[in-house]
């Protein structure tokens, strides 16, 4: 089968031919119809985030159909439409019981990450981590599910905003949309900071109720204009730049929360007087749960959350792809049809 390889840091992915993978006792092989490009391989690319595992197939977002089934297989058939679960935890540390496999301390795969993903024709995972899919999604809004949609649920989920309570999204990507449409439904009061009009517009359209472009606009003095100088109860920050951070932390309100999602190769620097003043909180988010993925294709299924593609692509032009999102031209994910 064709599959997108990652050799290290610093080199271009590379399409290879890889033996096809036989599912064994509760594993099933799912052909990828689809896989989002999330910022985070450009992370890996770029060496910021090196889990040391090379070759490997990156593509953590992945959608597609039932090929075959290993022994044991139950809970799925072939032919059913699924989307990846990206984490498969040890089930017996203290996050595994608590379901919270995004942090399991002895994890036994993570597709994309240390265990090849859906850069590829075909994947193989164990049965419990295909979640069907309804007909109303079709495979490229379901891909970036995965990541995106997830994302955003579990990190509003780290900051408990309340009804009413300001909240930050800055960085408009992919994430960023998601995250924009689930505090809309949660009752927040949403400030999109972005750079690109274009998806500023897409934002407003989303249901943000404030939208400022940080190119031209002081987003601390804006955010505390909108907010009658109070500030900001969450930060979601999606960038993790110099300017980005120290931003966040000067527009949190008293009692803010920072949750990191973004990073890059800059460092936080802050005067523990800043977040003392205020009690503020700085926190962060990885990943998600298997029930957040659910939720999550439920909210997408009954159209509370739109999944923005910005365009079906081939595995060929994977690296020109990853150039394009780099470059921030992509308006919501790219997607992958590794059949394309
Ligand atoms: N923690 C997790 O579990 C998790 C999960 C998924 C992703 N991530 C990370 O979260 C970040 C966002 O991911 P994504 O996939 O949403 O990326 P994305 O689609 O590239 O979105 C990021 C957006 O941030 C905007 N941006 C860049 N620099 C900015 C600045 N200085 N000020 C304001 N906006 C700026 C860019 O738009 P403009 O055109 O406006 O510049 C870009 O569209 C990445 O670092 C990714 O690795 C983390
Ligand atoms: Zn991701
Ligand atoms: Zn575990």
């Amino acid at each position: 089968m064709k599959a997108v390889r990652f050799y290290g840091p610093g080199k271009p992915l590379i399409i290879e031919e890889v033996p096809k993978p036989a599912p064994g006792p509760g594993e099933v092989l799912v052909r990828v119809n689809a896989a989002g490009v999330c910022h985070t391989d450009l992370h890996f690319i770029d060496g910021v985030l090196n889990l040391g595992v090379a070759p490997i197939t990156l593509g953590h977002e992945i959608a597609g159909t039932i090929e075959e089934v290993g022994p044991g297989v139950t809970e799925v058939k072939v032919g059913d439409r699924v989307i990846v679960y990206y984490y498969v935890g040890c089930g017996r540390c203290r996050f595994c019981l608590r379901g919270e496999e995004n942090l399991c301390e002895n994890p036994k795969a993570e597709y994309g990450f240390i265990t090849d993903g859906g850069y590829a024709q075909y994947v193989k995972v164990p049965a419990r981590n295909a979640v069907k899919l309804p007909d109303n999604i079709t495979f490229e809004q379901a891909a970036p599910i995965g990541c995106s949609v997830t994302t955003a649920i579990h990190a509003t989920r780290r900051a408990m905003p309340n009804v009413g309570d300001y909240v930050v999204v800055y960085g408009v990507g992919a994430v960023g949309f998601a995250l924009i449409q689930y505090n809309k439904l949660i009752g927040a009061e949403v400030i999109a900071v972005g750079r690109t009009d274009s998806k500023l517009r897409l934002a407003r359209e989303l249901g943000a109720d404030y939208v400022i472009n940080a190119r031209v606009e002081d987003a601390v003095k804006r955010v505390k204009e909108i907010t009658n100088g109070k500030g900001a109860d969450v930060v979601y920050e999606l960038v993790g730049s110099r300017e980005t951070m120290n931003n966040s932390v000067r527009m949190l309100a008293r009692r803010g929360r920072l949750v990191f999602i973004g990073y890059g190769f800059d460092k936080l620097e802050v005067n523990p007087l800043d977040l003392v003043v205020k009690e503020a909180t700085i926190t962060a988010s990885v990943g998600n749960t298997l029930e957040e993925l659910i939720e999550a294709v439920k909210l997408v299924s009954e159209g509370k959350i739109k999944v923005i593609v910005d365009r079906v692509s081939s595995l060929g032009k994977i690296n020109e792809e990853l150039d394009r999102l780099r470059r921030g031209e992509a308006l919501g994910r790219i997607v992958i049809d590794p059949w394309a």
